[in-house]
């Protein structure tokens, strides 16, 4: 029986100028025949441009880029929990839910933002602007219950600067990058 198989990204994204000449200084940091040592920081400049995300098909361009064997890819994409594996929203929340942070509130920060949301840890709102992650420790155990949003961290979350991020969010204040 022929089993279809389901295609949620076929086409490979259209690398900018930019981010084709970024990648070419990650992989020049390395000696000749090394460009693998370029994997994640070439991961992370990829996902941004395929919109958040790494389809099997958008994996496969990075081993062509760097001269690896796509399972090389996919080993280092599917450990890293930075690195989506579905289409994400366009502002992808990732809470720390480890000892520290949960000591200080993470639990009910998380769920108050779930709440907010109308969807739980791992979704996205139907209109495509959040998804919800967990992670664990971010590094900054001293500023719990914390968040990491694109680059930039947000801590010491009360239910009251949840409200003030999603806001600005929705009204495209929030820097991801
Ligand atoms: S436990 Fe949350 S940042 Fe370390």
């Amino acid at each position: 029986m022929r089993v279809e198989r389901k295609i949620v990204h076929k086409e490979r994204p259209v690398l900018s100028e930019e981010a084709k000449v970024e990648i070419q200084k990650v992989i020049q940091n390395y000696p000749e025949g090394k460009k693998k040592s370029a994997i994640l920081r070439t991961l992370f400049i990829v996902q941004r441009e395929a919109g958040g995300w790494l389809s099997p098909d958008t994996m496969d361009m990075v081993a062509e880029i760097l001269e690896i064997e796509p399972i090389e890819v996919y080993e280092v994409a599917t450990f890293y929990t930075m690195f989506n594996l579905d289409p994400v929203g366009q502002y992808v929340l990732e809470f720390c839910h480890t000892g520290p942070c949960m000591l200080v509130g993470s639990d009910q920060i998380i769920k108050y933002t779930e709440e907010k949301l109308g969807i739980k840890m791992g979704e996205t709102t139907p209109d495509g602007m959040f998804t919800l992650k967990e992670a664990e420790c971010l590094g900054a155990c001293g500023y719990g219950p914390m968040l990491q949003c694109g680059k930039y961290y947000h801590e010491h979350l009360t239910p009251e600067k949840v409200d003030e991020l999603i806001e600005a969010c929705r009204r495209g204040e929030v820097k991801t990058n």
